[in-house]
């Protein structure tokens, strides 16, 4: 055979093995939506490979970055809309549940949101007020379009006790319940999200349960916590991850997992985080796997992956969403962080857009338990 017939009968082979296998949004279909976070080139289907997935796999779409303040707010006088509106109209054209992703967090928003007219910082006063204007300005101009905002991404410390970002430190604890009640008046029939990582450790999930009790209490409608799901091999454990689930399910409010991966790659801290802001330099052996993912890492991630979603399918009463952090391997941010220029493996899809031993493995989750 010629290597051209033998690469085209391997291609062919890798379609139909994809067309066989039910896509995840039917697989779980009584369970929950499955979705991604998608790049411009995929929402704007640039990249069709990407593109296709999304329309074949996903019922939910997330933005990866394009509706975070610095994107779409940059400068006081000035909102960009131009991405966020691509975003949103491919989520429409494709009937997709989708995401707004996110309106108060302390990364990826410009400086100029925290000083006055004088470079100084502002005051409480001020800063409510551009909050205001900002979520009521972008909540607003999705209204009825976007089906669930992440209003605030974040908010904890490890220990459980509220960050000292300049949203804390300007506006008091209270900037919450503003938020949300901004969100809410903006589009009332939008399901809004307290959105955080590392929430299955003890200490931040007891901060965050206090923190969601704090907003009920103050009558501001909580539809879910969203678990980031940056998760590891090891972390979290099943028992912490169903434990988690439990403690926001006894609030009465919907668990969802807002950006699930897996990181099979060495560990470059102990800790266990997703903090954008961490960075730490690149070393050959933290780096193992550029030529290809070997195959017992491969079972050892559909294991883990099958083990994560026999939980969450246990919970399908209080999971309605499952969203993956990207589509294929090779669009993952685990390539830059929190090391540059790694080779990630973290997704269902490799960087071919072929589904992974992982693949088969969540789908199988599904049948086991119908
Ligand atoms: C990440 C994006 O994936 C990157 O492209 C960007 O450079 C940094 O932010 N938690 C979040 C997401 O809530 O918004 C972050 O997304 C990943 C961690």
């Amino acid at each position: 055979m010629s290597i051209r017939k033998f690469v085209a009968v391997l291609a062919f082979a890798g379609v139909a093995a994809h067309a066989q296998t039910p896509a995840l949004k039917d697989a779980f279909k009584g369970f929950f939506r499955v979705g991604a976070a998608l790049n411009p080139a995929q929402f704007e289907e640039r990249d069709t490979i990407g593109a296709g997935i999304v329309r074949s796999q996903f019922n939910t779409i997330s933005p990866e970055n394009i509706l975070k303040w610095e994107v779409v707010h940059p400068r006081a006088d000035a909102y960009s809309f131009d991405a966020s509106d691509k975003y949103v109209a491919f989520g429409e054209k494709y009937k997709m549940f989708i995401i707004g992703h996110t309106l108060v967090w302390h990364s990826q928003v410009p400086a100029w949101v925290f000083k006055n007219d004088k470079g100084e910082t502002i005051d409480r006063e001020g800063l409510l007020k551009r909050l205001e204007d900002h979520i009521k300005t972008v909540v607003g101009r999705y209204k009825g379009r976007i089906n669930e905002w992440d209003v605030v991404n974040e908010a904890l410390n490890e220990d459980g006790t509220l960050r000292q970002s300049p949203w804390l430190k300007i506006i008091g604890d209270d900037f919450l319940v503003k938020a949300f009640q901004f969100a809410h008046e903006a589009d009332p029939k939008a399901e809004l999200y307290y959105n955080d990582y590392s929430v299955e450790n003890t200490p931040k999930r007891e901060g965050a349960v206090r923190l969601i009790k704090k907003l009920q209490e103050a009558g501001v409608k909580v539809a879910a916590i969203g678990l980031q799901g940056h998760d590891k091999m090891e972390w979290p454990t099943l028992e912490q991850q169903d434990a988690t689930i439990q403690a926001f399910k006894a609030l009465g409010i919907k668990v969802n997992i807002t950006e699930l991966d897996i990181d099979v790659l060495p560990q470059a801290t102990q800790q266990r985080t997703a903090d954008v802001s961490l960075s730490i330099e690149a070393q050959a052996k933290l780096n193992p796997y550029v030529n290809g993912l070997p195959e017992d890492m491969q079972k050892a991630l559909a294991k883990r992956y099958a083990d994560l979603f026999t939980v969450f399918c246990k919970y399908k009463d209080t999971v309605d969403r499952i969203t993956f952090w990207g589509v294929r391997d090779s669009d993952s941010w685990l390539n830059g962080w929190p090391i540059r220029g790694r080779t990630s493996y973290p997704l269902l899809f490799d960087k071919d857009g072929k589904p992974k031993p992982a693949f088969q493995a969540v789908v199988d989750t599904a049948k086991k338990k119908k």
